[in-house]
């Protein structure tokens, strides 16, 4: 039996002396435990995360107001593929230089657009456990940046990527950005917004502000997404359209209709939606919707989008459409859903300990929570640095 005698206790105090000696940024695995499981990492500084208070703050409201104008970002700062995170930073409801924390994004989603606090807190987890670094709790919602570097000992690759980076989050058959198998998929495209565009005209509804044609309705959204699948299934090599990624990307369809739209009147005509996706900043006398909109409120619209032509899930494999094999139920469920996004994010997730493990088990059980999944039963199991 192990029992503390004088010399055990000299062997430790020898022991913490020489860890002590060490200097702050030493690695973790010399003196115990698994990169990030301390309090340092070579230079890097753990900051707990904390799902925070659900807002109680939730009716309609003019956004922005007097302390968040829109300011135009700098060259240093950071934007990306997402236009309703561009905005937010560009009227500092998010940081200006566009690197936030996961308490950050589910404020500035919630005070701006007024996006429900779970949905919220499952995107943001998506987005630091993927795209940025849990040991420090930041993410770029544009590209790679010295301000968020790898996760400590590199356990996901040699850069934390940011929003921007293809897979995980940015994928394929977006509304602006072409496939990365076939183009710019990083930058805001002027032919696909005016191909949106035509879809409005043929398929929106009139207004006696804003002209005929120019609503952009639910029908829009249906025959745009269903042009743009079929357009990168024709043009792209490589296109992947797993089952997360076409929820996913239709999710993010539903958005346009469900929190761009002016709270006071739901509608969003030309000019707003141009505003957001152009200009990336709120249109003038804008409000946010009038009631938080949640998971299964945009899990409905999205599915009522996807229905109007339903598509299974697959991939172009040399350029050949190729369904995938089906998941866990075979069907577009929430479970598989959460699975396939845990196919995608690294395993080496699971294998710290200590600190990093904390932050990770606080973003994988807000990332599960919507999907309705036990998070400890269903782990990251992709490949690290993809
Ligand atoms: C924390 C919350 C959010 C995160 C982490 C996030 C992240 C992202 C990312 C990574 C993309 C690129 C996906 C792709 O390749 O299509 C994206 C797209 C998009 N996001 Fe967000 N987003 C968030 C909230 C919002 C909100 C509140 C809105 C609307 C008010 C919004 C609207 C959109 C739209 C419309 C797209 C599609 C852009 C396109 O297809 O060209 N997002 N978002």
């Amino acid at each position: 039996m192990l029992s503390i005698t004088p010399t055990l206790l000299l062997a430790a105090a020898a022991w913490l002396q020489t860890a002590s000696a060490f200097p702050a940024t030493t690695p973790d695995s010399i003196i115990g435990g698994k990169p990030g499981s301390g309090a340092t990492w070579q230079g890097q500084k753990y900051v707990k995360i904390v799902v925070p208070p659900v807002q109680s703050d939730t009716g309609i409201k003019l956004i922005p107001d007097a302390q968040h104008p829109f300011v135009a970002p700098g060259p240093n700062d950071q934007r990306g593929p997402c236009p309703g995170l561009n905005t937010l930073a560009n009227h500092g409801y998010l940081p200006h230089n566009g690197i936030a924390t996961f308490e950050q994004l589910i404020y500035a989603v919630g005070e701006g657009f007024n996006m429900e606090h779970d949905l919220a807190s499952a995107l943001s987890a998506l987005a630091i456990l993927g795209r940025g670094n849990a040991y420090i709790n930041k993410v770029s919602i544009g590209f790679a940046s010295s301000e968020v570097p790898p996760l400590p000992g590199q356990i996901d690759g040699p850069t934390a990527g940011g929003l921007g980076k293809h897979g995980r989050f940015e994928g394929d058959v977006s509304q602006t950005r072409f496939d990365i198998g076939e183009g710019d998929y990083k930058n805001f495209q002027n032919e696909l917004y005016d191909e949106f565009l035509t879809y409005v005209g043929r398929y929106g509804d009139d207004s006696p502000v804003s002209g005929n044609a120019s609503v952009v309705t639910v029908k829009v959204m249906q025959e745009y997404k269903y042009h743009r699948f079929l357009q990168e299934q024709a043009n792209d090599p490589n296109l992947e359209f797993s089952i997360a990624r076409m929820i996913i990307s239709y999710d993010e369809a539903a958005f346009v209709v469900n929190f761009f739209p002016n709270g006071t009147d739901n509608i969003i005509d030309t000019y707003t939606l141009g505003s957001f996706f152009r200009n990336q900043t709120f249109p003038e006398n804008w409000h946010r919707r009038s009631s938080p909109g949640d998971f299964t409120f945009i899990q409905t619209a999205a599915a009522n989008i996807l229905n109007a032509h339903p598509l299974v899930p697959g991939t172009n494999q040399k350029g050949v459409w190729t369904p995938d094999a089906p998941l866990n139920t075979g069907s577009v469920s929430f479970t598989d859903v959460h699975l396939n996004i845990m196919q995608s994010l690294s395993s080496s997730l699971v294998q710290t300990e200590g600190l990093l493990r904390d932050n990770v088990n606080t973003l994988l059980q807000a990332l599960a929570k919507p999907f309705g999944v036990d998070y400890t039963k269903v782990p990251p199991s992709g490949k690290p640095g993809q």
